[in-house]
């Protein structure tokens, strides 16, 4: 089995991705832009071989020198694999010039462009937002009059809800307009209120061999706009319980209708207060900010190795045994500049420290990370429980009782 992974050292989860490759089996070629030796020692281990791009964010670029180092070589795969978001188009080419199963990209679309994915899941039936693609000023005051307030504004390829905004009326909509002006593309979409959760899955010879369902506390874009909270993402233990059965249905459903080989997927999805779920957007990727390592210690299961196990052999025989809710709580330090100091840490663990199954604080010293950029802010903490309630106090004691302090 060998198989072309691209980008196998980053985002931060990767390395552990390109072992659970080798673990299984595989023989493991890497493609990236940095060179060999930067490679974290985890990820040099795993590969046979490393094939050094100019600019992976280049598609075009980066599918012509691959190609012309695979003929080179003579090198023949049966997979080609990415678990980060802004290849997967790339790896969809690769797999169909090179003949290897998965998914193509007249498919791999639906996962990237956010119009395209909500015009096949409507096609298909699901409940999707109200929505319009719009390219313009024009187009966008026209898309909101005929979806009406309050709307959404986010770029069609967006991540990590940058440029999202929420506009309640006219006034604010010509505000938006401006703010969104570099973004090309837009979807304008009917404001959905409501809880918002994921559904995870590992896919494997066209079947979802295990899923996830994970609530988001506060919603993503609060957590996007308001600093001082310490986000919550908590992956939960039961799946499976009544009130979550409409979404979950709603994301196998999603998986059929995108029709969806192998590999992990990370959907979103918003439960309403009157019972009725509406579809969100869906990445044919892991969900970022370690939600792997969340589903990990909720099963005692090591994912990275079953996904390896799923996209190479279509079968997953990790143990999935539902044993946790796991939180993880991201924190933001009060103050700019350097932290200076970690209050209230250790009385926490002295208490809970049993329940803590991760700690990665930036230490004191360290700069801050800008909080917009990337969820995992300044920290964070992975906490488990058999109970959602007593795992739900264990996060909100540490959003309320650790803090970090920047400054100087
Ligand atoms: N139609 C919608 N109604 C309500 N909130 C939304 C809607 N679309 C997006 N959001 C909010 O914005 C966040 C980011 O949007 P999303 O489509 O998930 O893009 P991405 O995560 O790729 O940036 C969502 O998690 C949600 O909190
Ligand atoms: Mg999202």
């Amino acid at each position: 089995m060998r198989v072309l992974f691209l980008a196998p050292n980053f985002p931060a989860e990767m390395p552990h991705f390109s072992q659970g490759l080798a673990e299984v089996g595989a023989t493991v070629v890497g493609v990236g832009q940095h060179p060999k030796e930067a490679l974290p020692e985890k990820c040099r281990r795993a590969l046979s071989n490393y094939l050094r791009v100019t600019s992976i964010m280049d598609e075009e670029r980066t599918y012509q020198e691959v190609l012309s180092e695979i003929k080179k070589v003579g090198a023949g795969f049966d997979r080609v694999e990415t678990l980060w978001e802004p290849l997967v188009m790339l790896a969809a080419r690769l797999r169909e010039k090179l003949g290897c199963p998965g998914m193509r990209p007249h498919q791999a679309v639906a996962f990237r462009d956010k119009e395209e994915m909500k015009r096949r899941l409507d096609a298909a039936g699901i409940r999707t937002p109200r929505h319009a693609r719009a390219e313009s000023a024009d187009e966008m005051r026209a898309a909101a009059e005929k979806i009406g307030y309050p709307l959404i504004v986010k770029p069609i390829a967006g991540a990590g809800s940058a440029d999202t905004y929420r506009v309640d009326d006219r006034q604010r909509l010509e505000q938006v307009i401006t703010l969104v002006q570099h973004v090309p593309v837009v979807s304008v979409e009917e404001f959905i209120e409501g809880r918002e959760f994921t559904f995870d899955t590992v896919c494997g010879g066209g079947r979802p061999l295990f899923y996830n369902i994970a609530w988001y506390r506060p919603r993503p874009l609060v957590m996007r706009t308001v600093q001082w909270i310490s986000p919550q993402v908590v992956a939960l233990r039961n799946p499976d319980q009544d009130e979550l059965a409409d979404g979950r249905q709603m994301g196998f459903d999603v998986l059929k209708a995108l029709d969806y080989h192998s590999g992990f997927t990370h959907m979103e999805w918003f439960l309403k207060d009157d019972g009725e779920v509406v579809f969100g957007e869906i990445g044919a990727r892991v969900g970022g900010a370690r939600l792997i390592d969340q589903m990990n210690y909720s099963n005692d299961c090591d994912l990275y190795r079953g996904w390896a196990e799923a996209v190479c052999y279509g079968r997953l025989s990790e143990p999935v045994q539902r044993r946790y809710n796991v939180a993880i709580i991201f924190k933001r330090a009060q103050g700019e500049g350097r932290i200076r100091q970690i209050a209230g840490l250790d009385r926490y663990l002295a208490r809970y420290g049993q329940h803590v199954v991760t700690l990665d604080l930036l230490p004191v010293g360290a700069h801050r990370r800008d909080w917009k950029q990337t969820l995992v802010s300044d920290g964070y903490a992975i906490v488990r429980h058999p109970h959602l309630d007593s795992c739900l106090e264990l996060a909100d004691r540490f959003g309320t009782d650790v803090q970090l302090f920047a400054g100087g």
